[in-house]
């Protein structure tokens, strides 16, 4: 019963106009259909940006503006009926074109076929000296970001290690790595994705963890280095505030990022560079949470003064089994 990844997410804002200008400034293209807040990325994924009394928006416990619906791509109907048999067991289902809705810690999630559209990506070659991979050859100029896929989304759950559980035992979501205290990482299984899906302790001793059920963020995948500060510059050219670390590389998944503030809830994320696995990763154990967030940041924040101590652990397979790594 594969999920391939995220179909569609829906947000849920208090500024519709804020939040429209702020997203096609970020790069998402404009949906074929020329619906006002709606955003068709290359792989065919969407974006829709709905006032908060919207009728296509689902009832959901989210706390705040963000995305309050989770739209998961499923490879065939067969597997989509499957897991409509999981889910039906003990929760309503609604249907849905292409699928159904129903709601899990909270949060609504829907399931739909989906078949991702073909793109291409051409990275340029990079050279490091004695190793000339680009000879004669500068790098691609560009003028703006235009993100082709959705990497992943982020929630803050009160209960999020009883949310990861189920994801795993329910959906067939994959463990990929534990922050302790901190979050979860989850892998769709049709997905090679390091992540698709993180659960974080609304609970944790961080900034803006309130407790409450919370949107977080969203990863948009960028073809490199380039057209994700590119992208950095542009939305700070047009007036949107800059990111307070700007550019880093995370530890876990080994993904460069750029996060900015985003007026349509939580924040938004440039990513590239990631982690691909597949069910041969073994997950780990990061027991000093910020040695798992940052390889490097531009700018140090202040909860990376000191350098975090380096600590971590590979799971074994019992312990993945019983969920166990983070209790
Ligand atoms: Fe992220």
């Amino acid at each position: 019963m594969a999920i391939i990844g995220i179909r569609r997410l829906r947000y849920r804002v208090s500024d519709t106009d804020v939040a429209r200008r702020f997203f096609a400034d970020f790069g998402l293209g404009p949906s074929g259909e020329a619906r006002p807040g709606h955003f068709t990325l290359a792989n065919g994924s969407e974006v829709e940006v709905l006032g908060e009394c919207d009728p296509a928006l689902p009832s959901s416990q989210i706390v705040g503006d963000g995305v309050h619906e989770v739209s998961w791509g499923v490879e065939d109907e067969g597997s989509l009926g499957l897991l409509a048999d999981e889910l039906g067991r003990d929760h309503s289902l609604e249907d849905i074109d292409g699928g159904f809705r129903t709601q899990l810690f909270g949060v609504p999630f829907s399931f739909v076929t989906w078949t991702p559209r073909q793109f291409a990506n051409a990275p340029d070659p990079v050279n490091a000296p004695g190793v000339v991979r680009r000879l004669n050859t500068h790098r691609k100029w560009r003028r703006r970001a235009r993100p082709k896929v959705i990497n992943h989304v982020v929630f803050r759950l009160p209960d999020y290690v009883e949310a990861a559980r189920f994801m795993r035992a329910r959906l067939g979501f994959r463990l990929s790595d534990i922050q302790t205290g901190f979050g979860q990482y989850l892998r769709a299984s049709g997905s090679n994705n390091h992540h698709n899906l993180l659960f974080l302790n609304a609970n944790a001793h961080f900034p803006g963890c309130d407790g409450q059920l919370r949107f977080d963020h969203v990863n948009f995948g960028v073809e490199d280095i380039d057209e994700l500060m590119i992208g950095a510059n542009y939305m700070v050219r047009c007036g949107w505030q800059p990111s307070d670390i700007g550019l880093g590389r995370h530890r876990i998944d080994s993904a460069l990022f750029y996060y900015l503030p985003c007026p349509a809830g939580g924040e938004v994320e440039y990513g590239t560079d990631a982690d691909y696995v597949d069910d041969n990763w073994v997950p780990r154990e990061f027991d000093v949470p910020l040695f798992g967030y940052s390889h490097f940041t531009h700018n140090v924040p202040p909860f990376l003064e000191r350098e975090p101590e380096w600590s971590f652990k590979y799971l074994t397979e019992a312990q993945i089994a019983a969920g166990l790594g983070d209790v």
